[in-house]
């Protein structure tokens, strides 16, 4: 049997994560945030006293990750991927740059193909979020959508969300830190940030949550013959 797949790219707090979680609870979707991957793989490397710029330790980070997620309870609380730690803007940089390394690439791509094929007991189909969802992990996504705003409100986006966990951060260094981010997120030669080819732009500069989601619904709706939304 096969599910549908939504496939939701875009740039560092272009959006695109609460808007993948949004979309997955309105149709009963499961939802798979690929960059909190990155992360941990980047997380690893730190916690071993790796660099992430040195591809063995990388790929260790990766094996490492791959490893400890097999035996874990996605629906647990200390679930790997839920560790607070790994939301910094530290760990983000690391995660971009262990991702721009094939082979840690390599080893994600079956992790985030099996979630996609199976979205699990009791979910209509799945919602990734992610750089190269349509592009190279689900190119055969039913739809897909890249979530794009500008760099200032991304930025300010950003400093919200440090902010409400505690973090320190001031507005110069977490807009330095994304515009290095992108940077390297766009430029590298495995799986690049890019719109598939057959993606939707949908740019929230100018838009609520809710109307995000309001837009996204009707892209969806029409491209795909169900789901009913009410
Ligand atoms: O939350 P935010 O959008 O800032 O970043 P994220 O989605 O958690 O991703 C962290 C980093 O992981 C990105 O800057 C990318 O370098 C990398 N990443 C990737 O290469 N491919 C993905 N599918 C997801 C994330």
């Amino acid at each position: 049997m096969s599910y549908p797949i939504i496939a939701i790219d875009g740039p560092a707090a272009s959006g695109k994560g609460t808007l993948s979680r949004n979309i997955a609870e309105k149709l009963g979707y499961a939802h798979m945030d690929t960059g909190s991957l990155y992360r941990a793989v980047a997380f690893e490397v730190l916690e071993m006293g790796g660099d992430p710029e040195n591809a063995d330790d990388a790929l260790k980070g990766a094996d490492s990750l791959a490893n400890k997620i097999k035996n874990d309870d996605p629906s647990s609380s200390g679930f790997i991927l839920h560790n607070a730690k790994l939301r910094g803007d530290e760990v983000a940089q690391a995660a971009s740059v262990v991702a721009a390394m094939e082979p840690v690439r390599k080893q994600l791509v079956i992790l985030q193909r099996t979630f996609a094929q199976n979205p699990g007991e009791g979910y209509q189909g799945a919602v990734l979020d992610g750089r190269d969802i349509g592009t190279v992990i689900c190119p055969e996504a039913d739809v897909k959508l890249f979530v794009t705003a500008n760099i200032e409100v991304r930025a300010g986006r950003r400093m919200k969300e440090l902010q409400s966990r505690g973090i320190e951060a001031t507005n110069g260094t977490v807009l330095e830190d994304m515009r290095a981010r992108d940077a390297r997120d766009t430029e590298r030669k495995s799986s690049p940030l890019k719109p598939a080819e057959d993606a939707v732009m949908l740019d929230t500069s100018q838009l609520s949550e809710s109307e995000v989601l309001e837009k996204a619904l009707e892209i969806i709706q029409g491209k795909m013959s169900g789901p009913t939304i009410s």
